[in-house]
C-alpha cells in the first residue's frame, strides 16, 4: 500500500489545495483513482505524476473558462441585493462593495482553507465574506478608521466581551438618564455635566460639533477607553465613530462642508447607545458563522511599502480611483475624536481628490496612478500564489474634464507583472447607491478585472 499516495498528498505533491484537486476530480478534469479497502482515493504513483503535470501544465489555464464563463454570465448589477446582513453595516463607508461581488469572486476562485485578501480593505466587506466562506482573510488599509471598523466588522464576540458589553452600555444608559434632567443647565456656566474627559482641539470642537454635544462625546468616549475587553472596545470605538458624522456639523460623509442640525441635548448618547445595540447584535451572530479556525488578519499600512504579509491565493479588491475621494478629509472628525491623527494617512493616500485637484506641479496626474499601479503589481508578484487569481473591481476616472480608463491601467500594470488577463465584467452601480462623489465625472458603471498570475 505504500505505492498509494492518499488525496492529501497528491495534493501536496502537485502545489495545490486538497479541495482544488477534489474539484478537478468531480469536473473529470484528472482521473477518479482506485479506492483501497477502506473506501479511500489510492492514487499511483504514475496518476500523482499526471496530476502534478496538470498542475504545472498551462492548460490549467486553458480550462479557466468556465468558471469564468460562470463569473461572465453572472448578474453584477445586484439591484436588489440585501447588503445589510451580518456586520456589513456597522459604520458607513464611502464606496464600500456590495458584499455579494466578493463572495461571488471568492467562491468561484478559491477554496476553503484558501487565503483571500483584500489590498485595500476599506470596511472589511471582502474581509468577512472570506471568513464566512470558510477561508483565512487578509486585509490592509492605510486609513486607520477602515482598518478598526474591519477589526470590529470580523472578530466574533466571545464570553468575557459579552459581559463588558454590557457593563459598558450600563453606564452608557446612565449617562442618558444623567443628562435628561439637567438639559437646561447644559449651555450655562458652570455645567453640571461638563467632561473633563479628553477631546480633540478646541478648533475642531468650535468649528464642527454643538458645546454640549461636544461634553456627551467626550463623556461616551471616556467610557469607550475603559472597556477592559478589547474586542469589545473596538466594537465600541466603531459604534462611537458611526454617529460622529450624524451628530456634528459636516454636511455629510461625503461632503466635508458645515450645515446646522438640531442635536437634542443626550441626542448623541441616546444615537449611541442604538447604534452600539445594533452593532453589538449584529457581531453576537458571526460566532454562529466565523469558525475560530479561519484566520483575520488587518493591518495598517500604505500598499506602496509592500508590506510583508503570508501569501495570498486570492485578492479581491476595489482601489481607490483617482479623483474620487479624500478618505482622510471624509473621515477627519471621526479620526480626530478617536484620537487618531489624520496627517500620516493624508499624506499616503492613493486617488485622494486633494492631490488630484492641487495645483502646480504637485498636482497628481494619470501618470501618477499608473506609476503606484505598478508598485502594487510589483508587490503582489511576490505575494500571490502560484496561479492565484486578483480582481479588482474598478471604475472610471475623471481628471481635468478628461475620462480615464482605470480598468486599463490596472490590466497593464497587471501584464508588465506576468498576470495574464482573463475577463473584464462590466457592472452597472444603482443610481441610489451614493458611492462615487456625485460632483466628480458622473461614473455608473464599473468593471471587474480578473487576472492571473501566470
Ligand atoms: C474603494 S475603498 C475600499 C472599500 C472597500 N472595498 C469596502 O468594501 O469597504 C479604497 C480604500 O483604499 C484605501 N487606501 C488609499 N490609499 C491607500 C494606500 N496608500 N495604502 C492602502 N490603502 C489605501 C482607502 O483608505 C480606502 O479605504
Amino acid at each position: 500500500m505504500d505505492d498509494f499516495l492518499s488525496t492529501a498528498q497528491v495534493a501536496a505533491t502537485a502545489g495545490v489545495h486538497r479541495d482544488t484537486l477534489l474539484r478537478w476530480l468531480r469536473e473529470g478534469r484528472v482521473r477518479e483513482p482506485a479506492r483501497d479497502g477502506r473506501g479511500w482515493r489510492a492514487f499511483t504513483r504514475t496518476e500523482a505524476e499526471a496530476i502534478a503535470a496538470h498542475a504545472s501544465d498551462t492548460s490549467a489555464l486553458v480550462q479557466q473558462p468556465t468558471t469564468i464563463s460562470r463569473l461572465e454570465a453572472a448578474d453584477w448589477d445586484l439591484a436588489s441585493a440585501t447588503t445589510s446582513y451580518l456586520t456589513h453595516n456597522i459604520h458607513p463607508y464611502p464606496a464600500k462593495f456590495i458584499p455579494q461581488i466578493p463572495n461571488m469572486l471568492i467562491q468561484e476562485l478559491s477554496s476553503v482553507g484558501d487565503t483571500v485578501a483584500d489590498v485595500f480593505c476599506g470596511s472589511g466587506t471582502t474581509l468577512l465574506e472570506a471568513l464566512q466562506l470558510k477561508r483565512h482573510a487578509i486585509g490592509v488599509d492605510a486609513n486607520p478608521l477602515a482598518t478598526l471598523i474591519s477589526r470590529a466588522k470580523t472578530t466574533p464576540l466571545a464570553a468575557s466581551a459579552l459581559e463588558a458589553l454590557a457593563e459598558h452600555r450600563f453606564s452608557a444608559e446612565r449617562l442618558a438618564a444623567s443628562i435628561e434632567p439637567n438639559a437646561a443647565d447644559l449651555f450655562s456656566q458652570g455645567l453640571p455635566f461638563k467632561s473633563r474627559a479628553w477631546r480633540p482641539a478646541a478648533d475642531v470642537c468650535e468649528t464642527w460639533f454643538e458645546p454640549h454635544v461636544v461634553e456627551e462625546l467626550a463623556e461616551l468616549r471616556r467610557l469607550v477607553d475603559d472597556v477592559p475587553n478589547d474586542t469589545a472596545r473596538t466594537l465600541c470605538a466603531v459604534a462611537f465613530a458611526s454617529i460622529i458624522v450624524a451628530v456634528s456639523l459636516q454636511d455629510s460623509d461625503t461632503r466635508y462642508v458645515r450645515r446646522k442640525k438640531q442635536i437634542a441635548p443626550g441626542g448623541a448618547v441616546r444615537k449611541y447607545l442604538r447604534q452600539l445595540q445594533a452593532a453589538a447584535a449584529a457581531a453576537e451572530k458571526l460566532a454562529d458563522v466565523v469558525e475560530a479556525r479561519f484566520s483575520c488578519n488587518v493591518v495598517t499600512a500604505n500598499v506602496l511599502d509592500a508590506p510583508e504579509l503570508p501569501p495570498f491565493d486570492l485578492v479581491v479588491t476595489s482601489p481607490p480611483y483617482p479623483n474620487a475621494f479624500s478618505y482622510h478629509l471624509y473621515h477627519r472628525t471621526r479620526l480626530l475624536w478617536l484620537g487618531l491623527d489624520p496627517a500620516p494617512f493624508k499624506a499616503i493616500e492613493i486617488g485622494s481628490h486633494r492631490k488630484y485637484s492641487a495645483k502646480g506641479p504637485r498636482r497628481a496626474t494619470v501618470a501618477t496612478f499608473a506609476t503606484e499601479l505598478q508598485a502594487i503589481f510589483r508587490w503582489l508578484r511576490t505575494q500571490m500564489r502560484h496561479r492565484g487569481h486578483v480582481c479588482f473591481v474598478v471604475g472610471d476616472s475623471t481628471l481635468a474634464g478628461q475620462r480615464v480608463d482605470n480598468t486599463s491601467l490596472v490590466a497593464d500594470a497587471g501584464a508588465d507583472h506576468g498576470f495574464v488577463e482573463h475577463a473584464r465584467i462590466g457592472r452597472s452601480i444603482a443610481a441610489t447607491r451614493k458611492a462615487l462623489n456625485p460632483k466628480i465625472g458622473g461614473i455608473k458603471t464599473e468593471q471587474i478585472v480578473i487576472l492571473q498570475k501566470a
